[in-house]
């Protein structure tokens, strides 16, 4: 295991400036015990809680992104890393969730539009590199939030006993303070998704004279059991609820934010999380009540 090398003993790993007074443990700052005041420990942080989460442990993290191993790697999990590397990531799912609503609008206009196009992406040689690529950046998404929600949780370790919005121009609403726990449920349901769409059954079909798959078939099976569609349209809520807060806060992630720019970004971002949470809610409900085209 590589050891990190710090620039002089005193000194955060990522800033690169000598830990003040004020940020270490009273009882470490008076001298008393504890760690040395000026000790950085890569391990725990001044309020002795873990930097990073414990499945982020190396071993058991994802190759080459194990933790307290270099100081670039420290760098990629410090705060201001995580956010901007979660706020592009997020920006990128959102532009796939544009793409993959517009292409499943086709339902309404039958099997044929719907086959043709998803036979169309399927049969195309550059869908592999472009899934992998979504994978790499779904993961780097769910990891890097939940590295973040661990240290903010860190910065609290009481929990608030009353939570209600900070007032004023202040952006803390319910959507922003369960981003965590939307994300969870969007996390099991495209484990969910995936496994049923994707690797369900597989009818055969004739596309434009090819043989393909009978997408379409599949999703009306899918959505004529209510069970199945109880669980999209309420993971489709969920999804309309992560967006709300989660594009506004991706651009304040990156640092474009500012007087004129977020109240803008902040309603075009609510515009399309009510935009897309609605255009995917109503597809299992049109095929389950009306039954899709045949
Ligand atoms: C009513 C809503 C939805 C329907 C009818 C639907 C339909 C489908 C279908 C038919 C596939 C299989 C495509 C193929 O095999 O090429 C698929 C794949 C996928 N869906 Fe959805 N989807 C819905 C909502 C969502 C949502 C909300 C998300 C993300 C949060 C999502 C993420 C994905 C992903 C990641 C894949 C795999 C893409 C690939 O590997 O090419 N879907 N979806």
């Amino acid at each position: 295991m590589k050891q990190t090398v710090y620039p002089a003993k005193g000194f955060t790993a990522t800033t690169k400036r000598r830990i003040t007074r004020n940020e270490m443990p009273r009882e470490a700052a008076a001298g008393l015990h504890g760690p040395r005041p000026d000790a950085y420990n890569p391990e725990r942080d001044n309020r002795g809680l873990p930097r990073v989460p414990p499945f982020l442990k190396p071993g058991t993290g994802v190759p080459g992104l194990e933790i307290d191993m270099a100081p670039r790697t420290q760098w990629l999990f410090s705060t201001v890393a995580t956010k901007v590397l979660v706020g592009l990531t997020g920006l990128s799912l959102v532009g796939f969730l544009c793409v993959h609503l517009a292409g499943n609008l086709l339902l309404y206009f039958g099997p044929a539009a719907f086959n043709a196009y998803s036979h169309a992406l399927i049969s195309n040689p550059f869908v592999i590199p472009l899934e992998l690529g979504l994978l790499a950046i779904f993961v780097t998404h769910v990891l890097q939030a939940a590295t973040n929600w661990w240290s903010d949780r860190g910065a609290r370790p009481v929990a608030y006993q009353v939570k209600r919005g900070a007032g004023g121009r202040s952006r803390k609403s319910v959507a922003s303070s369960t981003m965590i726990w939307t994300g969870s449920v969007m996390f099991v349901f495209v484990a969910v998704h995936i496994a049923t769409m994707k690797y369900g059954a597989w009818y055969p079909a004739t596309i434009h004279g090819e043989d393909g798959r009978d997408l379409y078939r599949l999703v009306r099976e899918v959505f004529q059991h209510p069970a199945w569609v109880a669980f999209y349209v309420a993971c489709m809520a969920v999804v309309g609820f992560h967006l709300w807060h989660g594009f506004s806060s991706a651009f304040e992630s990156l640092g474009l934010s500012g007087p004129r720019v977020t109240p803008r970004v902040v309603a075009f971002g609510k515009v399309l999380a009510v935009l897309v949470g609605a255009g995917f809610f109503f597809i299992p409900l049109y095929i389950f009540f009306l039954g899709g085209r045949s």
